[in-house]
Formats: structure tokens, C-alpha cells, sequence
């Protein structure tokens, strides 16, 4: 397969990965799958339902993995995300994100005509309008009542604020159907002093306590919804039905550590040294627009692991370079070496690319396009 042929698509199946060209997004299936099944074993352990969040890795197939390992559905942050997983997958969708806009608003009516359809809901303001639209086209939605629990960016702010909510949406002429609650525990990562499990004591409390609220006042609340990937093992420890981890698949820099290491972390942007000219650095062929220029995760430096080159750092990134540094007494870096890099934030690397590539035992065995790349209304 010449290098030109490779760019077709699919072409490269069948090509070493160590032979593709450089920068290029690679997945180790069995490493992807590995995570898979753990976080299916873990869910199925607790009996808790697994909706795992598509935003991270935008593709149908590593989405159709999830599905066969036992996911019930798919998370996702847009409505054009949803459209896309709807339309290819008619799977179950939970929306996690405000439904704002008469845009946004026709085309969740559309997709909850399609498949069965969850959204988050943290506004009246925002409740109505998507009722009233749903059921102009006479359908419905689920609605789970989203409470802050400390990320401190979307959900209601109380447990009180909550039911007021909850109340809200039941009192709407249809449309909306409440189910319950859900909570996103993002605030919780590694890399501070605490373990990221240690804080979810708080939003288990803060969760029981709406619940109990919830019950008084007679709402329904069959489906509470939370887990984050940093939190994912500690889940049951807090009165959730389902999870929504999306980062766990893939993993990065990030979050390749606590319950996970970097071995567990499938993802890795296979690069090439293409300049050494000043002393003591090196430059690879990628750069912020390959692997995001996602911030250095807390407690860490730089802007990826360099896998298997622990003299080496990347220091900072321009748009196409990657600065590397070799430390202190670092074996030599040449031009034309390849290096392997787990990225600082898998989810915004990938939204980064057209297409990554599937390999197994270092031989690629299908390309995946990132089909809701782009896909931010
Ligand atoms: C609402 C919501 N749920 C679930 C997730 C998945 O979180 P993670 O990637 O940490 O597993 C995210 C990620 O940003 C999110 O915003």
C-alpha cells in the first residue's frame, strides 16, 4: 500500500501501524474492548444501566462496541450528535445538554419520534418550549431534573430548587414525561490531594437528600443518572440507576490514572520527529491541531505521555509543532523517528480528525470515521 493509496478510505486496513502516516490517531481494539467489558462487568455488577457518552470517541463503531458489551443507549451533548447516533445506531439517547432554541427544539422532537429520547433539564425556561414542541409533533421525551452537585456549570442549584423544577414539568400538558434526576460529578478528578472517589460521599448525600424531597412531594424519580469517568468504580456508592461515563472508553492523561493506567489508555497519536536543530530539543509532526491543546491535568506538565520515552517531554505545542525536550541524559532523538503520544484529553483530540484508525497486535483493522465530529448545534 503506497502512502498516497493510504489516504483513501480504507485503505490503510491491513497496514502496520508503525508504516501509517504520521500524525495519525490510532485505537488499540483490544485495549478499547478491555475497557468496554470492565466498565460493562462493573455496571452489571451493581445494576446499574450504562449509557456511555459518544461525545468522547464521535464514531458508530466504537459506539456499536459499547451497545454489544451492554450499554442500554448512548449519552451525547448535542442535538446534531443525537440526530447522527439516532439515524445510524435507533438506539436509546440521553441529550445532556440545555435544549435552547426553536433549531434545537424541532430537531429533539424529531430525533424523540425516532428512537426513545432523554434530556436533561435544569430550566422551566428551556422545559416549555421543548414540551410544547414535542408534542406538536406528538411524541415524548423523558426529562430528568439535572442538580448541581459541585462542577458548578449546568443544574439546578438545590435539592429545593429541584422539586420545584420536577413540579414544574409535571404540571406541563405533555410533552415532557418526568423520570427523575441526574447529576454530573465533573468537579471530581485526579490529580488534586484527594481521590476523586472520596468526594462522591457528598453527591451520594446531596442526591438522597432530593430524592427524599422528591418522594415527600410524590414526583417521580425511577432514574437517577450520574458517574463520570473519574468517579466510575464509586458509582454505587451513591443512589444512581445509571451511569454515564464517556472519557473510560479511550482514556488520556488525564484520566489514565487512579482505577486506570496509562496501559489502560487505547488511544494514541502515533507522530515523527521531523526537526532536532537546537540542542537538547526535538519537534514532532503534532501539534494543537492534532492533539488539542487540552491544559497539562492537574498534578502533570506538558501535553502528552511520550510512550516508552521517559527522557522525553512535550513541552508545549504551536499549532503544527510539538515541542519536545529531552531531559536530563535522554537517549537521542533523531529525524524520522516515530514517537507514540497518549494525548492530554482523548475527547477534544478526536474531535480533532476525520478518521482514527482501529488496529489490533499493531496491524490497523478498521477505519473509523469521526462521523459527529464538527457536530456541535
Ligand atoms: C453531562 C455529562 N455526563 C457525562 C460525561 C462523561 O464524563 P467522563 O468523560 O468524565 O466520563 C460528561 C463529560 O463531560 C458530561 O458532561
Amino acid at each position: 500500500v503506497s502512502a498516497v493509496s493510504a489516504q483513501r478510505a480504507g485503505a490503510a486496513v491491513g497496514v502496520p501501524v508503525a508504516e501509517l502516516e504520521t500524525p495519525a490517531l490510532v485505537v488499540d481494539l483490544d485495549v478499547l474492548e478491555r475497557n468496554l467489558a470492565r466498565v460493562a462487568s462493573y455496571a452489571d455488577e451493581h445494576g446499574l444501566a450504562l449509557y456511555p457518552h459518544a461525545k468522547t470517541h464521535k464514531t458508530v463503531e466504537i459506539a456499536r462496541k459499547q451497545l454489544d458489551a451492554g450499554a442500554g443507549g448512548l449519552t451525547v451533548a448535542k442535538s446534531e450528535e443525537a440526530a447522527i447516533f439516532a439515524r445510524e445506531l435507533g438506539v436509546p439517547l440521553v441529550l445532556h445538554y440545555p435544549i435552547v432554541g426553536a433549531e434545537k427544539v424541532e430537531r429533539g422532537a424529531e430525533i424523540a419520534g425516532e428512537v426513545p429520547l432523554t434530556v436533561a433539564v435544569d430550566s422551566l425556561e428551556a422545559a416549555e418550549p421543548l414540551a410544547a414542541g414535542l408534542r406538536r409533533r406528538g411524541v415524548v421525551a423523558e426529562a430528568l431534573v439535572e442538580l448541581d452537585v459541585g462542577l458548578g456549570r449546568t443544574g439546578v442549584a438545590t435539592p429545593e430548587d429541584a422539586v420545584e423544577l420536577a413540579a414544574g414539568i409535571d404540571a406541563l400538558e405533555g410533552g415532557l414525561s418526568l423520570a427523575g434526576l441526574s447529576v454530573y460529578p465533573g468537579h471530581l478528578r485526579h490529580g488534586g490531594s484527594a481521590d476523586p472517589g472520596a468526594g462522591i460521599g457528598r453527591v451520594g448525600e446531596r442526591l438522597t437528600e432530593t430524592i427524599e424531597r422528591f418522594d415527600r412531594a410524590g414526583l417521580r424519580r425511577e432514574r437517577v443518572s450520574g458517574g463520570s469517568t473519574a468517579t466510575l468504580f464509586a458509582s454505587h456508592r451513591t443512589p444512581v440507576t445509571e451511569i454515564r461515563p464517556g472519557n473510560y472508553a479511550l482514556l488520556d492523561r488525564a484520566e489514565g490514572r487512579g482505577d486506570f493506567t496509562l496501559a489502560d489508555c487505547a488511544l494514541r497519536v502515533q507522530a515523527t520527529v521531523v526537526s532536532t536543530s537546537l540542542p537538547g530539543r526535538f519537534v514532532i509532526d503534532a501539534g494543537a491541531k492534532t492533539l488539542s491543546d487540552a491544559a497539562p491535568p492537574a498534578g502533570l506538565d506538558g501535553y502528552g505521555f511520550i510512550v516508552g520515552r521517559d527522557d522525553l517531554a512535550l513541552a508545549a505545542l504551536s499549532e503544527e509543532h510539538g515541542h519536545g525536550e529531552a531531559l536530563a541524559g535522554a537517549a537521542g532523538v533523531e529525524v524520522g523517528d516515530r514517537l507514540e503520544v497518549v494525548p492530554n484529553h482523548a475527547c477534544t483530540c478526536v474531535n480533532l480528525h476525520d478518521r482514527i484508525y482501529g488496529a489490533r497486535g499493531g496491524v490497523v483493522e478498521v477505519e473509523m470515521p469521526v462521523i459527529a465530529r464538527g457536530m456541535v448545534r
